[in-house]
């Protein structure tokens, strides 16, 4: 083997952590099953399902807001951080909650939206309540400009300005989204000690660690500079983006924000933090902080924004290996409740591979719920819009209803998600990609999945082994996994067309573990590796 290896330059000094071993399941609260028939999901319904995600074999289960909220953007619009809204449940249902996925061995991600409260959050109402309001400064207030208009051109990422004028009080105040969500003024010691509070009061109910809600977001230029064009904006692109966001997002300074986090989080054993963060790979890497100290995990997207083709994806997973610092943990996600679906981007025959792909590159891997049996974008009709950016950016495709779309359980109404009509329609192929349908499905995608999982959890190689990509063809992306003397070879082809891989170079007896197609293993391979059409598959060697 000539490649490096990336993690043998840096062992690392502790054995690995359950976020490092792990394999994270985000679950839209309102889309995974319906615990009491109203057509919107809860955490009844969540600990009904419980058992399915541990035969899934995933580690930790991330849970969309469920906090008390106007729903204005479906509580990322939080008017209460330490209480659950009675749509999903209660505080009671989420101790039972957090009890079952500890007695699983399983952990428990809530989702702290940190940048925004809802604009019905008592903060907020005391507020615009005066001028003099003891919490007027906890969100951020500006004059108007000379014109009377907006104090300067930032604008809002669900469109329109950033500013909302305030009748009562003759000020604009700025949101980074909805104006029904203003953003808190985490410069103000106040806020950041109330804020960071609302982290305690979950630690010590026990919760295993936090994805953060647009974690770059968090602070804005004290100067409110106007922010430049974006040379690369053109017409169809969210208008939002007609903009760069220098003075908005990703300041320096946001990293001294992280590091309180984080502070908070280490007073407890064993917790961590995912940030939500948008940005270049180059960017992202500040995340994890001076040393390690920042987020334990800063969300790697790339998956989910580069063009699916071999090329591209070999490169980005090449320069992502590349500018890890030492400390630093890699992460891979492939879907979310706002981007668009594997099985969508990608199409049927390479989301295997992309599940291929997801489990077996280093780094915790983070699955949304859903993609496992192959859930596809649903068109919504107009009628049925629910999400805020569609209605308020209509017809760019930017809308994230397609993606939030009930969890497909059976074959039965509603996909049994529900015993009512859900808050979102299911898609209509619900009777031919459903969790029952597949689990008896040797060869379907959610056995694909759970293979793929299993596999993962017995070889350290894949869960925590070192990375090193090797030489491949047209189509082809391959690398190797290690770990001790263990290797595992994983080539993919992203191609519609049969492919080779030369196994000669390796020297070594070469034994095919695991093929995306479900329909050859454990098989000594010739010299000559042959992949079908859209196959990926996992090599042992020795
Ligand atoms: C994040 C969430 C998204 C939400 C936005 C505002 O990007 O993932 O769903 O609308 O923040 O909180």
């Amino acid at each position: 083997m000539k490649s490096q290896f990336t993690n043998e330059i840096f062992p690392r000094p502790e054995d690995f952590r359950w976020w490092e071993r792990g394999i994270i399941y985000q679950i839209y609260p309102r889309s995974f099953k319906d615990g009491n028939g109203d057509g919107i999901g809860d955490l009844s319904g969540v600990r009904e399902k419980l058992d399915y995600l541990q035969w899934l074999g995933v580690d930790a289960v991330w849970i969309s807001p469920i906090f008390p909220s106007p729903m204005a953007d479906f509580g990322y619009d939080v008017s209460n951080y330490t209480d659950i809204d009675p749509i999903f449940g209660t505080l009671a249902e989420f101790d039972a909650l957090l009890a079952e996925v500890h007695r699983r061995g399983m952990k428990l991600l809530l989702d702290y939206v940190p940048n925004h409260t809802s604009d019905q959050h008592p903060w907020f109402i005391d507020a615009r309540s005066s001028r003099m309001s003891a919490k007027r400064d906890w969100y951020i207030w500006r004059d108007p400009a000379p014109d009377g208009g907006p104090p300067n051109n930032w604008r809002a990422n669900f469109g329109g300005a950033a500013w909302a004028w305030d009748e009562n009080t003759e000020q604009y105040y700025y949101h980074a989204f909805l104006k029904e969500q203003p953003d808190l003024n985490w410069r103000n010691p106040q806020v950041q000690h109330a804020m960071l509070e609302v982290l305690r009061f979950w630690l010590q109910r026990g919760v295993d660690g936090f994805r953060v809600d647009v974690m770059h977001h968090l602070l804005k230029d004290t100067d409110f500079r106007d922010n430049p064009p974006n040379p690369d904006w053109h017409p169809g692109m969210s208008p939002y983006r007609e903009l760069l966001t220098t003075y908005t997002a990703d300041l320096p300074e946001v990293q001294e924000i992280v590091a309180l986090m984080r502070g908070v989080l280490d007073e407890y054993d064993d917790r961590m933090l995912v940030g939500e963060i948008y940005l270049p790979v180059e960017r992202l890497m500040a995340y994890y902080g001076a040393s390690g100290r920042g987020a334990h995990l800063p969300f790697n997207f790339q998956l989910i924004r580069l063009a699916w083709n071999a090329k591209e994806i070999a490169e980005a997973v090449e320069r992502y290996e590349a500018l890890l610092p030492s400390y630093a943990w890699p992460n891979w996600v492939l879907g979310n409740h706002d981007k668009p679906r594997i099985a969508t981007r990608a199409g049927a025959a390479q989301a295997r591979v992309a599940a291929m792909l997801l489990l077996t590159l280093r780094g915790t891997p983070t699955m949304y719920y859903g993609d496992e049996i192959g859930m596809h974008d649903v068109p919504i009709a107009p009628d049925q819009v629910q999400d805020p950016f569609e209605k308020n950016v209509p017809g760019l495709g930017l809308g994230r209803d397609p993606v939030r779309t009930p969890m497909q359980w059976s074959s039965g109404q509603w996909a049994e998600f529900s015993t009512v009509r859900p808050w979102l329609p299911v898609a209509d192929d619900y009777r031919n990609a459903n969790v029952e349908l597949e689990r008896k499905d040797a060869s379907s995608l959610l056995s694909l999945y759970r293979r793929l999982i299993e596999l993962r959890r017995a070889e350290r190689a894949l869960s925590v082994g070192d990375y090193a990509a090797l030489p491949a063809g047209e189509d082809l992306v391959a690398y190797m996994r290690k770990a001790g003397s263990r290797r595992i070879l994983i080539v993919l082809n992203f191609g519609a067309r049969p492919r080779r891989f030369n196994l000669n170079e390796l020297e070594a007896q070469a034994v095919l573990l695991l093929s995306t197609y479900l329909d050859r293993e454990r098989k000594k391979l010739a010299a000559e590796l042959q992949l079908r059409p859209d196959e990926g598959v996992n090599v042992e060697l020795s």
